[in-house]
């Protein structure tokens, strides 16, 4: 097969275009600077890996500005946003200032910023850290949980979504 990330840009455009097209929820995942600043980035390539042990994944996008961060950090926590939460998602995604300034958030026991409100949250110690193309996969062991049994907030095709509704059998 062609590499599609030298073939062309339009290539690569058709496939972010592809994998648009896998629902998912949204996150956001937070870690600490050794000086003790919260950092965090909206992330939809979650992923549930194992329950023993519990693991969990996160692709981590070298050109983050926290990529410095997330590349050496023992530990880091994944928010699991609500339904009501798309302003967080935007402000994860896109806030060049302080992420944190004026949102609720505390620190884990690992240390990472757990959000107030979020649907659930994964409190974890870097398990495995896989380089991966533009990408590094990192996987969590995870310490401790949290699931209020909320709904989440959904992203599909660059959209957000409310997953309120069900369909019923
Ligand atoms: C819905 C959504 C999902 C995203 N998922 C990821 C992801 O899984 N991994 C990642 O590195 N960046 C992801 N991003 C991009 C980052 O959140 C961020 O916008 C981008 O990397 C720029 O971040 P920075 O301003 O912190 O540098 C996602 C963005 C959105 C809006």
């Amino acid at each position: 097969m062609a590499d599609i990330a030298q073939s062309s840009p339009s290539l690569q455009e058709r496939l972010r275009s592809a994998f648009g097209s896998y629902v998912t929820g949204v996150t956001v995942v937070t870690a600490h600077t050794n000086s003790g600043e919260p950092v965090g980035f909206t992330a939809n390539s979650f992923t549930s890996v194992s329950l023993d042990p519990a693991l969990l994944l996160i692709c981590v996008g070298k050109g983050l500005s926290s990529y410095h961060i997330f590349s050496t950090t023992k530990h880091f926590a994944v928010n699991i946003l609500g339904s009501e939460q798309k302003l967080l998602a935007d402000r994860f995604a896109r806030f060049r200032g302080d992420r944190f300034d004026g949102i609720e958030w505390r620190s884990s026991e690992l240390g990472s910023p757990l959000l107030a409100g979020s649907c659930a949250w994964f409190d974890c110690q870097v398990f495995n850290r896989i380089n991966a193309g533009d990408h590094d996969v990192l996987i969590g062991k995870i310490h401790n949980f949290s699931d209020q049994g909320e709904n989440g907030l959904g992203y599909f095709r660059h959209e957000y979504f409310s997953t309120d509704r069900r369909i019923l059998a």
